[in-house]
């Protein structure tokens, strides 16, 4: 049976090869299919990018151009759906209502729980996922305000499209600053893929059961949500209004971050991977000021949190343990500039996150890999009779 090793967290487990993403985390280098990161943030569309993770090539235009329709044309969800959100609570959290309703997309499309379905088939739930969580998305936004729902206008490309569901009145022409559908875009292609993270792990682990890509994808929004993955954007601003609210001393938070004894952690600092810097915060850095400036916005926040990246690049603590800001420290701060809400900002990335989470699951299944099932070292009692009830 052999010995088994234990790796708490997996830090040093691989778990599967894969030709999705390349990663180095001391260089600082990410790259999708061999493409930097930078470039295509600065150069494609989130759906390019989208085509590109799944497929594993840039489309031509005319390979766009059919993806970009078949997704328009299933941006719609089931008038049915419109029943669930109305019976959540105003105040439930969005990405508890949308990893439900994305599960629940596959009672209405119950073709999708054949595991041995055509490519054609699984084409269509990839397709439908990519058009129909941004319409989830933005109505559970609506949903919390008791809004009416926005019906989704196929004129409008992907982002602009989300811009329209989320903020504007039904029927309303939508107009929207393009540094802001441009800032979007790029957040979205920055948190598309990151290869074998825990939200990605869990979707491989999910979907090696052979359980349907709905319900894969849903538990990857549910592992995103925890605050040290994804809901880190939304611990960052809330910790940033925390210190403003607190008078602003920023020495005084540090300190608390630094405190061992102090539960306390600098949110949107530090990453398990990149122990260097994290480029996606660079060029995020660069789209939240232009954000900003466009927006003519001028946000206290935004001077803490300055004041918190030059501690980060100047003091011992930080600087021995390789604490740089991540990709959520920056991203929180548009997202709230462009007047999305705080507990919303893990939607975003889930919907950036989506195209990643259908690549790898389409890669494992593709290699056939077998049912995710690790190991473990019992430490429990030996063996004991049982006591019955009165007896103990
Ligand atoms: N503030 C203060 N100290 C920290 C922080 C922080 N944010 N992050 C790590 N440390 C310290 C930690 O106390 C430890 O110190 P020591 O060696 O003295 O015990 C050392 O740095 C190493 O930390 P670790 O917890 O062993 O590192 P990890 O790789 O297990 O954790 C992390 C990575 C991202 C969970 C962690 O840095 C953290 O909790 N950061 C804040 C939450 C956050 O921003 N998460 C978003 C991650 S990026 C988005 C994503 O991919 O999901």
């Amino acid at each position: 049976t052999g010995y088994i090793t234990i790796d708490s967290g997996y830090k040093n487990t691989g778990s599967t090869t894969s030709a999705i993403t390349f990663l180095d985390g001391e260089e600082g280098i990410l790259r999708y299919r061999g493409y930097p990161i930078e470039q295509l943030a600065e150069q494609a569309s989130f759906l390019e990018v989208a085509y590109l993770l799944i497929y594993g090539e840039l489309p031509t235009q005319s390979e766009l151009e059919q993806f970009e329709n078949s997704i328009t044309k299933h941006t719609l969800v089931h008038e049915d759906m419109k029943q669930f959100f109305e019976a959540y609570p105003a105040k439930a959290h969005p990405m508890g209502v949308l990893a439900s309703m994305i599960c629940s997309l596959s009672s209405f499309y119950p073709e999708s729980l054949d595991p041995n379905r055509s490519n054609d088939a699984k084409n269509l739930t990839i397709h439908r996922l990519l058009a129909k969580l941004p319409t989830l998305a933005a109505w559970s936004y609506k949903n919390s305000m008791r809004h009416p729902f926005n019906y989704p206008n196929n004129e409008y490309d992907y982002v602009k499209n989300f811009m329209h569901m989320m903020f504007s009145l039904p029927s309303e022409k939508y107009e929207v600053n393009p540094v802001v559908v441009s800032a979007l875009n790029k957040l979205l292609i920055l948190h598309a893929d990151h290869e074998q993270n825990c939200s990605t792990s869990t979707v491989r682990i999910v979907g090696s059961s052979q359980a349907n890509l709905y319900a894969t994808i849903s538990s990857g929004i549910a592992a995103l949500w925890g605050p040290l993955h994804g809901g880190a954007n939304q611990a960052v601003i809330e910790m940033l209004e925390k210190i403003h609210n607190d008078g602003g001393d920023v020495d005084k938070w540090v300190a608390k971050a630094k405190d061992k004894d102090d539960p306390f952690r600098l949110m949107g600092f530090g990453h398990r991977v990149y122990k260097n810097f994290d480029p996606r915060a660079t060029i995020i850095k660069k789209a939240c000021d232009d954000v900003l400036q466009a927006m003519n916005i001028h946000d206290p926040l935004l001077d803490i949190a300055k004041k918190l990246e030059k501690y980060a690049l100047e003091d011992e603590y930080f600087k021995a343990r390789n604490l740089y800001p991540n990709v959520d420290f920056y991203s929180g701060i548009i997202y709230k500039a462009i007047g999305i809400p705080t507990d919303m900002f893990t939607v975003m990335f889930a919907l950036g996150r989506l195209p990643g989470w259908i690549a790898q699951w389409k890669e494992m299944t593709e290699n056939g890999e077998p049912i995710g099932r690790p190991r473990q070292i019992y430490t429990g009692y030996t063996t004991r009779d049982y006591v019955a009830i009165d007896k103990r």
